[in-house]
């Protein structure tokens, strides 16, 4: 695709051979409707009558069902239901809908962002009483709950429309000062200003270049791929993917991550603030929320991608690197009273092959309070693995990422699960969810934020709590056939959370106050919530975020150090 100066964007549609508004008409294919009536216990067991089990298991509660004897089945056919797609929420509720569902749905409208006319996506917070800074755009990744709220509720065009406007985006050159970024980089966030005089639109992209820190985005094209296959599982319109544009979109992202470096480990090595932790907290290296999104990328790419030209070539190098990705997350990162003990009773300076201890991890670095928080049932992946150091920190998106990619192996699934449980007050607290744990503090806030008044101890990325996490935490709980998790945690946003006004981020070690420069109205804040009722309500939805797991992975095989068998 030719490059575009960023100013040309407004007359995009027509100059450069492709017509983007025919794009945006591609027709889907028919859908089949779901019969949203059907409890969850009675479509599971049709599911895995049909996906080819002999005979039918009797009925079990929600809570017992394991997703990964059903997930496949969930969403083998598109959830589009027909009726309509304007107003209201076009929910089936066996049961009186809580007031926030309707508030949510007319704050969710009421943040549609349109471009000629068409909704492109939703900006990021509608609070009046604060100066909006860059909360007047449209940011790629707070725009991925509400795009599922509104797949789920059988309003794909948005979708459509702002997979599309993006793509453009990815076309335009990209420069900060005199550098140039990849040309896969998806952007940030993008604006829309109106010219009510000369009626013109036009879009604006930001790559990195005006955000605070000026860091780009690693994580904007990996949701986007993720968002296509959702879109395409949600509506069954393969048409999108299809499209050479799209195709070539996939594999521009997929040179950014896959190109052959210095690299002597499969994950992505990342600077600080690249992804939804947006400014300096410590992360830069290999944070598990982009590894996490990496993996869940790569896998929606192997669906997406045409087995022809590029797309072959590029087919065979996601498989090698999902592969070893898979194995080093798996291995490396996890942590759980076993490994802690291993990691406690490492020995250092090993050389070799036969090394033990690989990074060189000196166990005197391991915090005092991860001997408290790790529970004997319960485990998580780490913040962060790099030679001689590992960021012990619990992050929610990584963890919960792993999940829904099938990133975590069932077992491990389920020990993150039991974490929550174990752990509540700390991971859940009084509103959920904290975005990590636990906050930092003193010198080493100090050092490590670079005395970042804005993450202070228990505040904003610093130990804060995000409302819209919830959603993810939904997706997975029910992945793991834990759902009990999810709505716990969803009584307990019910309770406050519209009353507070729909804030971007809670405050405190248990998440208690409103945050202290927190946005009201933050759009991702309404649609996490509005998703995660949705996916409760009808866990079918789950197959549009979830990937079943592959067997063919290598699973791993936990090496005790030399010192603890010795
Ligand atoms: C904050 C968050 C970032 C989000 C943005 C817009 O900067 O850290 O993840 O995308 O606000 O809501």
């Amino acid at each position: 695709m030719e490059k575009l100066a960023k100013h040309e964007e407004m007359e995009m549609t027509t100059d450069h051979g492709i017509d983007f508004a025919k794009m945006l008409e591609v027709k889907p294919r028919p859908m089949q409707p779901i019969h949203t009536n059907r409890s969850f216990d009675e479509r599971a067991l049709s599911e895995l009558i049909s996906s080819g089990l002999s005979s039918p298991r009797p009925l079990r509660q929600l809570e017992t069902v394991k997703s990964s004897e059903c997930l496949e089945g969930l969403l083998l056919s598109p959830s589009i239901r027909s009726g309509s797609l304007v107003g209201t929420p076009n929910m089936h509720h066996s049961f009186e809908p809580h007031p926030m569902i309707s508030d949510g749905w007319d704050a969710l409208r009421r943040s549609l962002v349109y471009f000629r006319s068409k909704p492109v996506g939703t900006i990021a917070a509608m609070d009046p009483s604060e100066d909006s800074l860059n909360y007047n755009q449209v940011f790629v990744r707070d725009f991925v709950p509400s795009a599922l709220a509104f797949l789920m509720n059988g309003e794909p065009e948005i979708v459509k429309n702002f997979l599309l406007k993006t793509l453009r985006l990815q076309s335009i050159e990209k420069r900060i000062d005199c550098f140039t970024l990849g040309e896969g980089v998806m952007p940030a966030s993008f604006k829309v200003l109106h010219d009510p005089v000369r009626k013109t639109d036009t879009m604006i992209a930001d790559f990195g270049e005006s955000a605070i820190g000026r860091v780009a985005p690693v994580d904007s094209g990996f949701w986007w791929i993720i968002l296509l296959r959702a879109y395409v599982k949600s509506t069954g319109d393969h048409n999108l993917a299809d499209m050479p544009d799209c195709q070539r979109g996939i594999t521009l992202i997929l040179t950014l991550c896959l190109s052959d470096g210095f690299d002597t480990f499969p994950t992505l090595l990342c600077a600080d603030g690249c992804c939804m932790v947006d400014r300096r907290m410590g992360i830069y290296g290999y944070p598990i929320e982009i590894q996490s999104l990496f993996f869940m990328a790569l896998r929606s790419a192997k669906i997406l991608l045409k087995p022809e030209g590029e797309g072959k070539e590029f087919l065979g190098r996601i498989d090698k690197r999902l592969h070893a990705l898979s194995f080093h997350i798996r291995e490396y990162f996890w942590l759980d009273h076993a490994q802690l003990n291993n990691i406690y009773r490492y020995k250092t300076e090993e050389y070799s092959h036969t090394a033990v201890n690989k990074f060189n991890v000196i166990p005197d670095s391991i915090p005092d309070w991860v001997f408290d928080f790790l529970p004997m049932k319960g485990g998580y992946f780490i913040g962060n693995v790099s030679p001689a150091l590992m960021d012990f920190r619990w992050f929610a998106i990584g963890n919960c990422m792993a999940i829904l990619s099938s990133l975590a192996t069932p077992d491990q699934a389920t020990a993150i699960m039991d974490l929550f449980e174990e752990r509540w007050p700390e991971l859940i607290g009084d509103m959920p969810l904290k975005v990590t744990y636990p906050a930092l503090e003193g010198h080493d806030w100090r050092i490590v934020t670079g005395c970042d008044p804005k993450n202070t101890r228990w505040s904003y990325h610093n130990g804060g709590s995000w409302p819209v996490l919830l959603w993810m935490l939904t997706a997975a709980c029910i992945k793991v056939g834990r759902p009990q998790i999810a709505r716990r945690a969803i009584e307990q946003v019910e309770q406050r959370l519209s009353k507070d006004g729909w804030p971007e981020y809670y405050d405190g070690k248990l998440g208690r106050y409103v945050g202290k420069q927190a946005r009201k109205f933050q759009t991702w804040s309404i649609a996490g919530y509005l998703v995660a009722k949705m996916m409760l309500e009808d866990p079918s939805h789950l197959g549009m975020i979830g990937l079943e797991e592959d067997k063919k992975m290598k699973k791993p095989c936990l090496t005790r150090s030399a010192s603890w068998t010795a």
